[in-house]
């Protein structure tokens, strides 16, 4: 992949995150129902990753020499307040980040250790995130 379309392929993801952080937050907010209060502190970690995740994204593009995007990927702004319509969003969100992230990784040689890494570190984190969501499951 040239740079350009490094960079390109960056900013779509940094756009998700934003829309990650955005939609744990507000689902943070919303949760209602028996495990609530619970649920409710994980979704708010999980949304903190996730303004990490973009912010290790901007940092790598401005290093290639592009301009981190302030857009947010509108389509991974998916509202609910029930507990299994927000595990069931946010499950079937982080599989296709993984999906996603694995595509760009494959596409980066192991030489070029700091990018390679950073997106190792958010896979890692985004698997976690759906064993964690897939455990809250009833
Ligand atoms: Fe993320
Ligand atoms: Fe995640």
């Amino acid at each position: 992949m040239d740079n350009a379309k490094l960079i390109e392929e960056l900013n779509k993801m940094l756009a998700q995150e934003h829309a990650c952080a955005i939609r744990y937050a507000t689902h943070a907010a919303c949760v209602s129902g028996p495990y609530a209060e619970a649920v409710k502190a994980r979704l708010k970690e999980i949304s903190g990753d996730e303004v990490l995740h973009a912010e290790q994204l901007r940092d790598r593009i401005v290093t290639l020499g592009g301009n981190p995007t302030m857009a947010v990927s509108e389509k991974d702004l998916k509202p609910a307040s029930k507990l299994d319509e927000i595990l069931a969003i946010n499950i079937q969100e982080e599989k296709e980040a993984i999906a996603a992230y694995t595509k760009i990784l494959e596409t980066i040689s192991v030489e070029n250790v700091i990018l390679h890494r950073t997106i190792e570190d958010i896979i890692r984190d985004e698997q976690e995130h759906l064993e964690e969501l897939e455990n809250l499951q009833p």
